[in-house]
């Protein structure tokens, strides 16, 4: 269906999409008081294109990204970001009356600040691979391809309950239970945002929530600063307790 035509706005996807947010755009959604924590160990999971990591890096994080993507080469990577940056960019504009612009002011400006994200995404995973650094992996959740406890935050942005009608719950509730595991006691894991692609909230959110062990992990809700789709307000915030090794 046309979704000018619905009644309610749906964000047509087949399979996942591969975006490139951009530095400014996960300080805000996910609400970083810190966005870039110099000498802690950062992961960034479903990471796509974003040049999140590249800026992370820059600042002195121990920054890295995983995602089933970077199986690709450099040149597959910078074509492929490119072609789905632009049906991205289509299909939101197709639905630009739905959304809050208040963050990137306009769809062209919004499309300039992914435009450059692309760009830095693209060259500095040019020079890991180059070089011979895994700071971009190749695999995902449930399976990451880390030790435990490594990590002091993980983020996770426009993957987890944003396809709820694709990966089924026990898929999300394995996925969360990998990002707990590789998170250090003490650690947080950042999950926005928790509506799908009706621009609903994910029924799945709670239900996880409600399994989760209260005595090894604490959770809760903070605004985001990113109120760009709709009822996008807010995201989750899991936190390894001290002392529960999982
Ligand atoms: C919409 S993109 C988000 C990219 C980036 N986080 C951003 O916000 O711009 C979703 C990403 O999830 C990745 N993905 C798909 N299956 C995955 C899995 N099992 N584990 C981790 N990432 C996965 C896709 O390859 C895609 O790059």
């Amino acid at each position: 269906m046309n979704p000018m035509q619905a009644s309610k706005p749906v964000y047509e996807q087949a399979g996942f999409a591969v975006t490139c947010r951009s530095p400014e755009e996960y300080a805000a959604m996910f609400a970083l008081e810190e966005p870039f924590p110099a000498e802690r160990d950062v992961l960034d999971v479903a990471a796509g294109a974003s040049s999140y990591t590249a800026e992370a890096r820059l600042h002195g994080v121990r920054a890295y990204a995983v995602d089933p993507q970077y199986a690709k080469t450099p040149a597959e990577m910078e074509e492929f970001g490119r072609r789905e940056m632009e049906t991205a960019a289509g299909k939101i504009g197709r639905l630009s009356r739905h959304m809050d612009w208040s963050f990137y002011g306009s769809p062209e400006r919004q499309l300039e600040i992914r435009k450059r994200s692309l760009e830095r995404f693209t060259a500095d995973y040019r020079k890991r691979h180059e070089e011979g650094e895994t700071v971009y992996r190749c695999g995902g959740v449930p399976n990451l391809p880390f030790e435990s406890e490594s990590f002091d935050l993980v983020l996770c942005s426009h993957f987890l309950f944003l396809y709820d009608e694709q990966l089924p719950y026990e898929l999300h509730a394995a996925a969360v239970r990998d990002m707990l595991r590789v998170l250090r006691s003490g650690g947080e894991a950042r999950i926005y945002p928790l509506v799908n692609l009706r621009y609903e909230p994910s029924a799945f959110v709670e239900r996880l929530l409600g399994e989760l062990d209260g005595a090894s992990i604490s959770y809760r809700y903070e605004p985001s600063e990113l109120p760009f789709m709709p009822g996008s307000d807010r995201l989750l915030v899991l936190q390894k307790n001290r002392n529960c090794g999982r």
